[in-house]
This record gives C-alpha cells, sequence and structure tokens, in this order.
C-alpha cells in the first residue's frame, strides 16, 4: 500500500490537500471512507483522544482493516490532537499508521522533546506492531508523525464566544524549521489564524505566513491546517495554493451529522430500531465530506 508520506508529498508538489475527517463511531468511519472512494481520494481518519477513548484503539485499527478490505483504497488512522508521549505511544501500540503528537501547550524545548521521543519510539516499536499487524504495513518507514508548533484556540464546537487570537500564537516560519529539524517529524500542524470549532467571526488566515513556513521547512514534511471548520471555501484554497497538504475538519461534520440525526429522530418518534434512524445521518456526513474532499482537490 502506498505511504501516507508519498501520498503527502504528491499533494504538495501538486498544490491539492488531503482530508483529515473524525470519526468516534463506526458509522463515522464508513461515512468517510465511502466518500474517499466516491470521489477517488485517500481516507484519513481520525481520533482525538476522547474519540478514541469512545471508540477503542483495537477496535477503530481492526475497522480501518477492515474499510481497506472492503474498499481497497488508501484508509488511514490519525491519533489526533494526543496531548502526551505516553497518549500517542498506546496509539503506536495498537496499529495506528499516523500519530499526531500535540505538545504546543508545553514549551518550545518540551515540545521538541516529547515529540522527538514519540518520532523514536515510532521507528523503534512500529516494526512489531506492523508485524501483529501483517496486512496493516509493509515496514517500519510507513508510520507518519506530525508534530504541532504555535497555539490553536478553541475546541471542535459551534463557539459562542468571541476567540482572540494573540500574536504570539502564531507558528513563526525560522522557529518552524528548528523544530522540524530537531524532531524529525514528517507533518507540522501551524496556527496561522486558524480556530477550532465554528467562530462567531470569519477566521482571517495568513497565508503569506504559509508560504514562509512552507519556504522555510523540507518539501517532504507536509504543513497540517486544522480546524477547517468554519474556513470559506476562497481562503481554504488560497491556504493549499501556499502549501497546506493536509486540512483537518471534525465540527462541520459533527454538526451536520447531529442535526440530520436529530431531524430524523424528531420525523419518527416512535422509530426504536437504530439502522432506521441513523442511516441518514451518515450519508449527509459522506455527503458532506464529498464536498469538502472535492474543494480541496483532493478527488481522482
Ligand atoms: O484536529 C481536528 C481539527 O483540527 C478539527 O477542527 O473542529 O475546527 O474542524 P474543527
Ligand atoms: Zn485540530
Amino acid at each position: 500500500m502506498i505511504a501516507l508520506k508519498e501520498i503527502l508529498l504528491q499533494a504538495t508538489r501538486e498544490h491539492w490537500s488531503t482530508g483529515h475527517f473524525n470519526a468516534s463511531e463506526s458509522d463515522h468511519m464508513r461515512a468517510i471512507v465511502e466518500a474517499a472512494k466516491e470521489v477517488g481520494a485517500p481516507a484519513i481518519i481520525g481520533t482525538s483522544e476522547g474519540e478514541a477513548k469512545h471508540l477503542g484503539y483495537l477496535e477503530a485499527v481492526a475497522l480501518r482493516d477492515a474499510f481497506r478490505a472492503e474498499l481497497g483504497i488508501p484508509v488511514f488512522l490519525n491519533s489526533d490532537h494526543h496531548k502526551s508521549v505516553e497518549a500517542a505511544k498506546i496509539a503506536i501500540d495498537a496499529g495506528y499508521d499516523s500519530i499526531h503528537i500535540d505538545l504546543s501547550a508545553q514549551s518550545f524545548d518540551e515540545n521538541v522533546r516529547g515529540t522527538r521521543d514519540v518520532v523514536e519510539y515510532a521507528k523503534i516499536n512500529h516494526r512489531y506492531v506492523a508485524n501483529q499487524h501483517s496486512n496493516i504495513l509493509q515496514n517500519v518507514g510507513m508510520l507518519s508523525v506530525e508534530g504541532e508548533l504555535g497555539y490553536l484556540r478553541g475546541d471542535s464546537k459551534i463557539q459562542k464566544e468571541k476567540i482572540e487570537i494573540k500574536p504570539e500564537d502564531y507558528t513563526d516560519p525560522d522557529q518552524a524549521a528548528d523544530f522540524v529539524a530537531k524532531t524529525g517529524i514528517n507533518r507540522l500542524a501551524i496556527a496561522v489564524g486558524n480556530i477550532h470549532g465554528i467562530s462567531l467571526d470569519e477566521p482571517n488566515l495568513d497565508i503569506d505566513r504559509i508560504k514562509k513556513i512552507r519556504e522555510a521547512i523540507p518539501e517532504n514534511v507536509a504543513l497540517v491546517l486544522h480546524a477547517g471548520s468554519g474556513i470559506p471555501d476562497d481562503q481554504i484554497k488560497a491556504a493549499i495554493a501556499a502549501g497546506i497538504a493536509n486540512i483537518h475538519i471534525n465540527t462541520d461534520i459533527r454538526v451536520a451529522y447531529t442535526e440530520a440525526l436529530r431531524k430524523e429522530l424528531s420525523k419518527k418518534p416512535d422509530e426504536t430500531t437504530p439502522y432506521r434512524f441513523d442511516a441518514a445521518a451518515r450519508d449527509t456526513l459522506k455527503n458532506l465530506i464529498v464536498e469538502k474532499l472535492r474543494l480541496f482537490g483532493s478527488g481522482g
């Protein structure tokens, strides 16, 4: 199977972006992989620590394998925003093929140390994990690790209050180059005016800063834009043109799924068979993901 690293390098060179979508139920995972299959894109499924605990790390890995076998497309599972080295190690040991270690709330030195520890652990331990899951990955070089630099505010919900971004929150291009060199990561998540969740005000991405960070780091390290919900399409396209190769979306799909589920439940108040009322929500989720993947230029 093609490695995520190769896909991201191709996306960076050709100026399109992969999409990363969060899941906490097998139904969400199915919506993501079916959307990816429909447009001809790789599927990247993320589970935050909370989502992974709800779904189960081993269960997420088993479902990932089942969807790969069923649909015959590249499906990657990422440990989204894992905020400690220990949590990231759990995901590596479980068989995740992509790790996001997010120590951005810590000092630069602590962030470097912890992120590098995860990169090293992934190199040493992934051979063992790959052997356990022989159909997952062919060699240790396939695992992709993402670090985060800069401070991303908000969380994945509709924000009721205005969130102010401070100048020191933004990722500095020179520090980004230093961080990449010291940690050995494959992907870098950056703060460039993005805020987790759907914010009250329209976000204003610093496109010039994305370009500068892109120029400051090696081509084979992909740039990741988190907090993709609520960002206008023209800004998404400009961010991709400036070098973003992976965009995270959670709130948009959470809201669409939940609203569709509420609507269906109120239409069918006496229905007690779950698959008769949750299939519509899954279809809504899939259709929105198809739209996002097309916006990112990921189709085909
Ligand atoms: O890691 C997850 C994403 O950054 C989600 O952000 O909820 O604003 O789409 P979002
Ligand atoms: Zn995020």
